[in-house]
């Protein structure tokens, strides 16, 4: 066989990074499609980032994924550089084509919808939600103001409510989505009573270790349907394909099922 023109090189970058499904993600994408290359994960610590980040075109990486606890701090690279770089935030679009391949008859718009937790994931989640054409999207949050602060960014649909509401806020929902951190293997579980959630609601989680938290377990026994958070991080990383290589790839359930056997 000839030796193929260029090998191919994308990487992740956190701090830790071994514990990252990314790279069995994208390997798996190189060798489906033929392709001579490879994604490494790159443990990079935080007073490293920007030589790091700058070191990537040099070396003939196409690109890298970003994660804790870099997300923030690298847009800030991205954005005060001389365009050279550039950045884009696809757990928007992980979310949203999860949920849209999951449960293919959803609306955004077929009623309130509670997000609770006003972090990174949610930020993505509430954008998505309300680009898709969400019409109430009430969003409940421990510390109220970072709540606050998402709904006065965003404007349009979101309502931000104190955390003592979180119970009462499901009432009438069609769909509720965990974006904190509890509920994620070695922390507690979210303290959320799902009396009010009616039983045609939609219920979602962006953790995916454990593949089922106990606020998807207490949702799934009540008759709920639900959605975990696999589905996010493997369609997230198909934007950065389409950018890096040219290629769409698919979320195949053989790649889904091989994810899930290391979780
Ligand atoms: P990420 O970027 O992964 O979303 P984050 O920005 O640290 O992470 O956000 C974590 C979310 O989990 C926040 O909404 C946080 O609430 P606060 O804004 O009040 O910190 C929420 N969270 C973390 N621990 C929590 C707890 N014990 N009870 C309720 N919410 C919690």
């Amino acid at each position: 066989m000839a030796h193929p023109d260029r090998f191919l090189l994308a990487g992740v970058m956190g701090w830790p990074v071994m514990h990252s499904r990314s790279p069995m993600l994208h390997n798996y994408w190189f060798k489906q499609h033929g392709l001579a290359g490879s994604y490494v994960p790159l443990a990079i610590r935080p007073e490293h980032l920007t030589a790091a980040l700058r070191g990537l075109h040099p070396l003939g990486f196409a690109g890298v994924n970003v994660t804790i606890p870099h997300k923030q701090e690298a847009m800030k690279i991205v954005n005060e550089h001389d365009g050279s770089l550039t950045g884009t935030n696809n757990d928007c679009y992980g979310f949203i084509h999860a949920v849209r391949q999951e449960h293919p008859g959803w609306r955004p718009d077929a009623g309130p919808i509670v997000v609770i937790g006003a972090g990174g994931g949610s930020r993505a989640v509430c954008y998505g939600l309300a680009q898709e054409g969400a019409k109430e999207i009430r969003l409940v949050n421990r510390t109220l103001a970072r709540a606050k602060a998402i709904a006065g960014e965003f404007r349009g649909p979101i309502k931000a409510l104190p955390w003592e509401q979180r119970h009462d806020a499901l009432e009438g929902a069609a769909m509720v989505v965990n974006t904190t951190s509890q509920g994620m293997v070695g922390n507690p579980a979210l303290d959320i009573t799902l009396d009010k959630l009616p039983q045609g609601a939609l219920a979602a989680d962006i953790i995916y270790i454990p593949l089922e938290t106990p606020f998807l377990a207490a949702a799934r026994k009540r008759g709920n349907r639900t959605i975990n958070g696999l589905g996010m991080l493997l369609n997230q990383g198909r934007p950065a394909w389409k950018a890096w290589f040219g290629i769409e790839p698919e979320v195949t359930v053989e790649l889904r099922a091989m994810v899930e056997r290391t979780i």
